[in-house]
Order: structure tokens, then C-alpha cells, then sequence
């Protein structure tokens, strides 16, 4: 692939990988499984995920019929999964009949959800676990739970960790209990946020930064966003790409250990996101966008 490739940890993989949150938002479950097994033909071998990614319901909102879980569709579209292929999925946000949306805050609660994403996928051990955490002001250390997981890889149900929605002083907490190999935080061109010294440190570190809503931006998750600055569109017209892609571009460019997921339920969207791997941004494209 074009973008190249970085570590997750001590596994190497494509830079364009797949985002899995959108797929379930289509009611024809043929769609999504086509869609997962292109994204592998095409090269993606780092797909991210999690047991809560599940429509109707679930964190979009979205969709009708029966439910379809992300996990699942994986499972079915790509087992026995292909040498090399990292399935990253996180724990932290759950989501069941009896507790409805909800955060785990306990030991069990974690081991629970890490379970979930053992059968839900089909394997013995997770390749990659992101806690993902809501930021809250005041205390919200992670040392308790990162702990609770770290013990989870301890005993074999985890071989990586890695840590989302987070600050630089959380990913300092973890390094101090267990190896992180990957960040994943919200992060796009015009969604900028503090995060380019947190990306820095990971760079520094060998630590891979793997932002959501790079293509979504501030539209978050409304999904692709219609409002591109002026610079993006004129950059997409030069190119005869999208202004999606630029975005997707733009994330590659700015940092050797990003790793892109963009997320898509759409055949013709992910062949446009293996594509965007191969955009070449000059000197001055890249001082445009800021
Ligand atoms: N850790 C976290 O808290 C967290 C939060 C959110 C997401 N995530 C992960 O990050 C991944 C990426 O985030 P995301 O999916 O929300 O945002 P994204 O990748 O920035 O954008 C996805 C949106 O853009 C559209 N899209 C994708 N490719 C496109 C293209 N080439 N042209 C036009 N539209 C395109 C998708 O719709 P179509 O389906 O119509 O293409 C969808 O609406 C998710 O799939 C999920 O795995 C993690």
C-alpha cells in the first residue's frame, strides 16, 4: 500500500486500515461483508472495532431490521481471519438490555466486555484492547482500570493494549503499568485539538496515533461532513480527488505513526480511502491546510 506501513506494537500493518463503526448502519448485511472483504483484498490488514458498534441501536442510532453487530459481521466476513490481520477492538463503553448504554467502571465489567469481543469475533486472545475512557474534569485517573486490563493480557485474553479519548498525562498513567501501542483519539484537519504534542510523544515512543472522524471532522458522528475550507477543496480539484480524501490524506502527512480507520459502510468510500494512501501532498498544499 502506498502510505506505507508503521508497528502496532510488534506487529506491522498497512498505514489505511477500516474503521468498523459505519457498517452495521446498513440494513442489507451483504453490503457490509463485501465491504470487509474488498477492504482485506485491497490491503487493509488492521481493522478497528468493538462489541457496542451495533445497529439498529447502539452507538449510531441508525438502521433498521434485525440487529447487526459489528463484531459479528467481521467474524462472518473474514474467518478464519488471514495471517497478519490486527482486529483492534476497545472496552470501556458497553451496552446491554438491562443497563441500556453504560460505562465500565469495575473489574468484572471490563473482563465482561473483553469476553463479549472474545466470542462475539470467534478467537482465543484480542489482538489489540483500547480502553476508551470519557474524559471528566477532576480526577479520572485510568491507572485502576488499565490495571484490571493489564492483568486480562496477563492471563492471555489480551496480547496488545492501547488507550482512547485520551490525555497525554492518561497515556503516561498506562506506560507506567503495562507497553501501549496505540492512542486512539478524535483528531482531523479541522479538528485539531491539543493532540499534536500527544502525537509527538507516541512518535516519539514508537507509539501508534490512530484518530477517528478524520473524514468526519467537527461533524463528528453525523458522519462526512459537507463544510471543507477552501484550501481542502482547491487541494481535491488539483488532485481530482474528494475532499474526503484530502482530509484522509492530510492525517497520513502529518505524522509518520498515524494510522487511518476511516469508517465506511460504502463500497465506492472504501476504495476511495485505499486510494487517498496514495495522495501526495506538497510542501504547499500542507502549509495551506495550516
Ligand atoms: N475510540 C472512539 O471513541 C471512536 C469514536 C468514533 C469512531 N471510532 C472508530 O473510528 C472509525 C472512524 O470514525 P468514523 O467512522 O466515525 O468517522 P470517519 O472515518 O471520519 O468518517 C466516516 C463518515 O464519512 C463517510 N465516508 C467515509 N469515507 C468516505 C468517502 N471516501 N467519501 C465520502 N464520505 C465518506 C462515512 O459514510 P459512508 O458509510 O456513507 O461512507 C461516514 O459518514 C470508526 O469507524 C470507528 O472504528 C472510534
Amino acid at each position: 500500500m502506498s502510505a506505507g506501513t508503521w508497528q502496532l506494537g510488534d506487529v506491522t500493518v498497512n498505514r489505511v486500515g477500516f474503521g468498523a463503526m459505519r457498517i452495521t448502519a446498513n440494513p442489507d448485511r451483504s453490503v457490509a461483508i463485501a465491504v470487509l472483504r474488498r477492504a482485506v483484498e485491497l490491503g487493509v490488514n488492521h481493522i478497528d472495532t468493538a462489541a457496542f458498534y451495533a445497529s439498529p441501536g447502539g452507538t449510531l442510532r441508525v438502521g433498521e431490521g434485525e440487529k447487526r453487530h459489528a463484531n459479528e459481521l467481521i467474524r462472518e466476513a473474514l474467518a478464519p481471519y488471514p495471517d497478519g490481520l490486527v482486529i483492534t477492538t476497545k472496552v470501556g463503553p458497553g451496552e446491554d438490555a438491562e443497563r441500556g448504554f453504560y460505562n465500565a467502571t469495575t473489574a468484572a465489567e471490563l473482563r465482561e466486555q473483553v469476553e463479549m469481543n472474545l466470542r462475539q469475533l470467534g478467537v482465543d486472545t484480542l489482538d489489540v484492547v483500547n480502553l476508551r475512557i470519557m474524559k471528566k474534569p477532576g480526577d479520572d485517573s485510568i491507572t485502576e482500570r488499565f490495571g484490571w486490563l493489564a492483568a486480562l493480557r496477563d492471563e492471555g485474553l489480551i496480547r496488545q493494549l492501547g488507550v482512547s479519548n485520551v490525555r497525554l498525562d492518561h497515556v503516561e498513567e498506562a506506560l507506567a503499568i503495562a507497553p501501549v501501542v496505540c492512542v486512539q483519539n478524535s483528531y482531523s484537519v479541522d479538528l485539531r485539538g491539543d493532540e499534536d504534542e500527544l502525537i509527538g510523544f507516541c512518535a516519539d515512543r514508537g507509539i501508534a496515533y490512530v484518530p477517528f472522524f478524520a473524514i468526519a471532522g467537527s461533524s463528528r458522528e453525523g458522519g462526512a461532513t459537507a463544510d471543507h475550507s477552501a484550501a481542502i477543496e482547491k487541494i481535491a480539484i488539483t488532485h481530482n480527488v474528494t475532499p474526503q480524501q484530502v482530509r484522509l490524506a492530510w492525517t497520513l502527512h502529518h505524522s509518520p505513526n498515524i494510522l487511518a480507520i476511516p469508517g465506511t459502510g460504502n463500497p465506492a468510500h472504501l476504495e476511495q480511502n485505499i486510494a487517498a494512501g496514495g495522495l501526495e501532498l506538497s510542501a504547499e498544499e500542507l502549509a495551506s491546510l495550516g
